[in-house]
């Protein structure tokens, strides 16, 4: 198994050796991350007093994600119905899992995570390979494949999400998962006031996000300088900074990954995009 690794805040993550980082910031800390990179910023305590939360969450990975939003969403209302829908290409994840000490205070909601089976559901009529956890008020459907194919598919069943936690590696490793072209098809199966949330700070993720249609808004830096990023339809998020927009406007590096048809391998993606960057730096010299 790959080397575990303890964070800032004391919780545990690996390092994954296929994408050569650690499935979560170990400066800032793995539960922290979650809580203040994804949790919060998509109101998920606010949605709870509502009653019902539908959540899509992008690269179920280690489950904090997943696992902090449960805790928080309960802390606020014990009856809260939370249904999630994560999508995860490692079916092996969970004994990765197995192997991580849980924070005390994480302990109850990952003996529910690691509670569930692996079996063929039918959601909207189209069968997916899944790890299902189910109790009273929380379903936890974990469709295993392929990040984009799924998406796609989920997107013509008309299901639309209240909060989309977006988690993938890195976009310089893992750039399928980051093009305007997948933004769009997220896009379509959130809510118009659903939030969006990811620790990314790429001007390439957000120019992606803005082109896709989003509206954006930063998130206050934890465990580094650069603010992480939120988008939305028509819902509240704080706003870009001055200097952000400008960045936005005049650099190179804004430029969008682009996957037309989401079936481009993931390194001539990134060829193309540098193909791009090349030639706007070209420009801007002359
Ligand atoms: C940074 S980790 C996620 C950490 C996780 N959210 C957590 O809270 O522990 C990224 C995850 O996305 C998954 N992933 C990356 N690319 C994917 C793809 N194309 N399709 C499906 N899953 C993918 C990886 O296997 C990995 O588990």
């Amino acid at each position: 198994m790959e080397e575990k690794i303890i964070t800032a805040d004391g919780t545990e993550t690996f390092f994954n050796r296929e994408y050569n980082e650690a499935y979560h910031s170990t400066k800032a800390g793995a539960y922290t991350e979650s809580l203040q990179k994804f949790i919060l910023p998509c109101s998920i305590p606010n949605l709870a007093k509502k009653g019902k939360i539908e959540i899509l969450d992008i690269g179920f990975g280690l489950g904090y994600n997943v696992a902090v939003a449960i805790k928080e969403a309960k802390k606020v209302n014990q009856n809260v119905k939370i249904n999630i829908i994560s999508i995860e290409k490692d079916k092996n994840i969970f004994d990765k899992i197995r192997s991580l000490n849980i924070p005390e205070d994480l302990k109850d909601v990952y003996s529910f995570l690691l509670s569930g089976n692996f079996e063929n559901k039918e959601i909207g009529g189209i069968e997916f390979p899944v790890y299902l956890a189910q109790n009273k008020n929380i379903t936890l459907t974990v469709i295993l494949g392929e990040g984009r194919n799924i998406l796609k598919r989920l997107s013509k069943i008309g299901l639309k999400f209240d909060a989309v936690f977006y988690d993938a590696f890195s976009p310089k490793v893992n750039t399928e998962m980051w093009t305007v072209d997948i933004f769009k098809v997220v896009k379509s199966l959130m809510k118009e006031e659903a939030i969006l949330a990811t620790y990314s700070a790429s001007l390439a993720v957000r120019k992606g996000l803005l082109e896709a249609g989003f509206k954006i808004g930063l998130v206050e830096p934890v465990g580094r300088k650069s603010y992480s990023t939120v988008a939305t339809i028509k819902g509240e998020i704080p706003p870009l900074t001055e200097k952000e927009k400008k960045r936005l406007e005049s650099s190179p590096y804004a430029i969008p990954y682009r996957d037309p048809d989401l079936s481009l391998p993931p390194k001539e993606i990134k060829r193309k995009w540098e193909e791009k960057l090349e030639v706007k730096k070209n420009l801007s010299k002359s």
